[in-house]
């Protein structure tokens, strides 16, 4: 085994679960896999570094299409992303494809004029999003003649879109059901399970839900291997990284930046390497900012919840309305956590509405509450 030069260079790369995924996929026909897990943990990379390749292993064409980036119109980004494919399946990669897409139509020869003409064009796709989901996916089939495996990351981005969209989504991949796959991928559990479970919604029973797994023993023991390495004669403990992770919500960057600054020290403590990178005044500027962002009530409904007073509860509304200047009623704290959730920075986690990011969680809490608002 060659040696990971860097702590960045660090990766975990999970075939066999990439496999597995698409052996489910193959089993059902017409049913996609909707996979989620909390933020940062890996979810993308998974997509990107292993799930694609298998894909392409396999014959299949990896279509990726974010739709938290085009959020005001899903159907438009996951139109974009199959067209964007099309096109790079129509021009031949490397620089010949370049040359021969050029426009040649007449060779002179002398004497003679040989004329190419046009290439036969397709008809142009309809401009109905629905129908031109329907026509892209099987001419994109059909140029690259295998299946086409659609990845739609952020999904839970269509919990918020009227059921007609989800209908059609869910129409079209039936119907192209043997020209593709499609997973989604969200890290609202939420979110994605209001848009896959509610009964009478037309993602219903239609997709398989699976929850992906974190990442194991195998990042950490590569972070202690680099870690011995940069330091002869100390180690980390891989079981005291372990909890270090699992308190971190298991999210490798977070994780590789602690051991990162415990390096830099030449600490092996976790638990003092996590105080010093808790302590360092970049992380806190980095909280500050995120919480400055908010509005005044925003900021108070995440203060509020990171000390875990119940954020509907009276005396909570009293105290908000008392850092807002003026009267705080249940709806509007209700709206304030939607919004926070939406954004990624509350999320429900059994039942239980909490900050997202562990080490936010633990900043707000010695924080007083007047300094929030
Ligand atoms: N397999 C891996 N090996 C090493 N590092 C990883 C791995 N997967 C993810 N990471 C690290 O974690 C970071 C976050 O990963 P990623 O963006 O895939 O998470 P995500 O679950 O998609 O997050 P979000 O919910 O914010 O979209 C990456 O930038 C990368 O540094
Ligand atoms: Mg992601």
């Amino acid at each position: 085994m060659g040696e990971t030069r860097t702590f960045d260079s660090i990766e975990i790369r999970r075939p066999e679960l990439a496999r597995g995924y698409l052996g489910l996929l193959a089993a059902e026909p017409g049913r996609p896999l909707a996979l989620f897990a909390p933020r940062r943990v890996g979810k993308t990379h998974f997509l990107d570094h292993d799930l694609s390749p298998a894909a392409k292993q396999a014959g299949m064409l990896p279509v990726y299409a974010d739709l938290w980036l085009h959020r005001a119109d899903p159907l438009a980004a996951i139109n974009h992303a199959l067209e964007e494919a099309l096109d790079d399946a129509m021009i031949p990669d490397g620089r010949l494809g370049k040359v021969a897409k050029t426009p040649v139509r007449k060779i002179s020869v002398p004497g003679a004029s040989l004329d190419l003409g046009e290439a036969p064009q397709r008809r142009p796709l309809p401009a109905a999003p629905d129908l031109r989901l329907d026509a892209v996916l099987a001419r994109l089939a059909t140029q690259h003649g295998g299946k086409i495996l659609l990845m739609l990351d952020e999904a839970q981005t269509l919990a918020d879109f009227p059921a007609d969209l989800i209908a059609t989504l869910r129409a079209v991949l039936h119907k192209r059901k043997n020209q593709v796959d499609a997973v989604f991928t969200g890290s609202s559990q939420e979110g994605l399970a209001r848009l896959m479970t509610t009964v009478g919604a037309p993602m219903y029973q239609f997709a398989q839900l699976l929850s992906f797994p974190f990442l194991g023993e195998a990042y950490l023991q590569q972070l202690a291997v680099h870690f011995a390495s940069v330091h002869p004669g100390k180690a980390l403990d891989v079981a005291a990284l372990q909890t270090l992770f699992a308190r971190l919500g298991h999210k490798p960057a977070l994780l590789r930046d602690i051991v990162k600054s415990m390096s830099a020290e030449g600490i092996t403590d976790t638990h003092t390497g996590l105080q010093h990178f808790m302590a360092d005044e970049r992380q806190a500027a980095g909280w500050r900012a995120l919480l400055d962002a908010l509005s005044p009530l925003d900021r108070m409904v995440v203060t509020v919840i990171g000390q875990g007073r119940p954020p509907l509860g009276k005396e909570t509304l009293a105290l908000l309305g008392r850092g807002v200047g003026g009267k705080v009623t249940i709806s509007k704290v209700r709206a304030a956590i939607e919004k926070l959730k939406r954004n990624g920075i509350l999320s429900k986690a059994g039942g239980q509405i909490a900050i997202e990011d562990q080490l936010l969680a633990e900043y707000v809490t010695q924080l007083p509450l007047a300094a929030a608002g």
